[in-house]
């Protein structure tokens, strides 16, 4: 008899809640909706190209005051009564992250499940605790120590490493899966900046690591707890199966490598992240405790590592495929080496760039721009609203809900890059001269490197790094894509590319230029 009414009761809940959604999710700026299910048919239907299907939904919806922005219906999913709210809109965008920097946090979901791996780091908290961390790390951001020191693991890793693979692959004429070395290369440099270890992941017979292979594990079963309700992840944690049994193991090999890592720096503190932070104080005064010192320290792995490889995958594809603008940045590279070097081609290559000659890179830095402008390496981004609020558009955000903003499908809006918004061309970021590179002047436009307090630390970092191994390959071999490879999108909240990117090297013949080369 109980059972009977509990079931109609919640039935009864069940469908006023569902007639309800519908009745709203009718009239939502945004994908078609059905009663019951909202917009998950399309969404599962897309679900192998959500960013575009972002972007499209993006473009399509409504009057021209409220489109860039639109409303998503799953029902039960998302959080706060089942709609997602996803802007693209330039104004908007600058609202969340400077205007009302503090209406919109990380916020708790995000933070809590991304406790065990990054703890209170600098990625994964708010408010005071984040603060303080800034404000260290952007003090030790600016030191030109911090570049040099990044200027030197980039150079090691090239000379000793990526060149004698690629030297081999192009010998052989064997396909290489360039962005598992860049993967392994970027690894390697931010765990020298970092913690001062060098891994050592990207040896010629390719080792299986450890630590890097528990520190992806780790992450990977972390982003699987944001794809489904919160109680399911808790119920696998106290169980202790599935991804929360990975991700236990896989942080207890994270752990005891980075306790190692502080013990030797402790007895050797060099010019690394974490021997200037163990020199830092907390807002009471006292030094930073070891847990923290290795959650910070992870903080900065997790940041810097996989967002630079995949912007150089990305890059690599498109210069591949857009011969004119490959030649541009050889004929740049040629132009700026041969002042350094000499006119002697072997000079060129035999070192990777120095701190000086980067600096000189102008259409280079613009082509790794416009490489984020289309595949930016974080493609979507979330906040937590904390109070009601109204975007600049006129969209109405509850307090408690989770706004998403499309970085993704900023750069694929005709209104905000021109009719040509779709087609790589570095030569939108130089100035009309063409001899410095511009960051468009007005308003939130490129966000790949977030803007407001919260910008990426690692900026300048990532395009030194960037150009250096730019630079390292293509002065040395032309690239192509294997034949049949299939370059495609990964859906998780880095762009990756689903199955690597398979080429062959052939080495590449350098010429000195000429006068009349260079005005051509
Ligand atoms: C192409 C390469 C890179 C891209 C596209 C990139 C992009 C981003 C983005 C989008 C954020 C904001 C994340 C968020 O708050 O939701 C961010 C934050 C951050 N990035 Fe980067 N990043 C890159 C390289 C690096 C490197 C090499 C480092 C370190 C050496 C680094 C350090 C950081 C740090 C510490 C933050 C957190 C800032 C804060 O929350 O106050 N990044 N980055
Ligand atoms: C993807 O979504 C759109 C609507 O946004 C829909 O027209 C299309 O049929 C969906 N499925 C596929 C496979 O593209
Ligand atoms: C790279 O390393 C080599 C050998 O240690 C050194 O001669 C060269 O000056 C270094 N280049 C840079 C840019 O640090």
């Amino acid at each position: 008899m109980e059972s009977v009414l509990v079931f109609y009761t919640l039935t009864a809940a069940i469908s006023a809640y569902l007639l309800w959604f519908w009745l709203l999710a009718r009239n939502l700026n945004g994908p078609k909706t059905w009663p019951l299910v909202g917009s998950l048919p399309y969404l599962f239907m897309n679900r192998s190209r959500i960013h575009d299907w972002i972007a499209k939904n993006l473009h399509s919806t409504g009057a021209a005051a409220t489109y860039q922005t639109c409303t998503i219906a799953i029902p039960f999913f998302a959080r706060k009564a089942g709609f997602y709210t996803v802007t693209c809109h330039p104004k908007n965008i600058e609202h969340i992250l400077r205007t009302r920097f503090d209406n919109y946090p990380k916020g708790p979901t995000w933070q809590v499940a991304f406790h065990d791996l990054l703890g209170q780091g600098i990625f994964n908290s708010d408010g005071e605790t984040w603060l303080i961390q800034r404000k260290t790390a952007a003090l030790e951001f600016t030191t030109r120590t911090l570049r040099q020191a990044m200027a030197r693991w980039v150079n090691r890793t090239i000379r000793t490493r990526l060149w004698v693979i690629l030297e081999k692959a192009a010998k052989q004429q064997t396909a290489v899966d360039l962005q598992d070395l860049l993967l392994r290369l970027t690894f390697d440099n931010i765990c020298g900046l970092t913690f001062g270890k060098d891994p050592e992941t990207l040896s010629p017979d390719l080792p299986e690591n450890l630590f890097a292979i528990a520190f992806d594990s780790a992450t990977e079963a972390t982003l699987q707890r944001l794809l489904y309700p919160g109680f399911l992840w808790r119920l696998k944690k106290i169980f202790d199966v599935g991804a929360e049994n990975r991700l236990r193991k896989s942080l207890q090999v994270v752990e005891n490598y980075m306790t190692e890592a502080l013990e030797a720096r402790k007895e050797a503190p060099s010019d690394d992240l974490l021997s200037r932070f163990m020199k830092k104080r907390d807002s009471d005064g006292n030094l930073f405790q070891n847990s923290v010192l290795k959650r910070i320290a992870l903080n900065f792995v997790l940041a810097g590592r996989d967002t630079s490889s995949v912007a150089l995958s990305w890059f690599f594809w498109l210069v591949m495929n857009t011969p004119r603008v490959e030649e541009t940045i050889i004929c740049e590279l040629s132009t700026v080496l041969q002042e350094t070097r000499g006119k002697d081609t072997r000079k060129w290559i035999e070192e990777p760039l120095t701190f000086d000659e980067a600096d000189k890179l102008i259409y280079l830095k613009a082509a790794f721009a416009e490489t984020l402008r289309l595949y930016p390496s974080v493609p979507e981004d979330f906040k937590y609203v904390v109070s009601d609020d109204v975007l600049p558009d006129g969209t109405y955000l509850p307090a408690g809900s989770t706004v998403t903003y499309s970085i993704y499908s900023m750069g694929r809006m005709k209104n905000i890059w021109g009719e040509d918004c779709l087609e790589f061309k570095p030569e939108r970021w130089l100035s009309d001269g063409g001899d410095r590179f511009e960051s468009p002047k007005d308003g939130y436009k490129f966000m790949a490197f977030n803007g407001g307090p919260r910008t990426c630390l690692g900026k300048d970092l990532a395009y030194l790094q960037m150009k250096s191994v730019a630079s390292a390959v293509l002065l040395r071999y032309r690239l192509s894509l294997v034949p049949g490879h299939r370059v495609e999108q990964k859906m998780s909240l880095t762009l990756f590319m689903k199955n690597g990117l398979r080429v062959y090297l052939s080495p590449r013949e350098l010429v000195a230029p000429t006068k009349a080369s260079m005005s051509a």
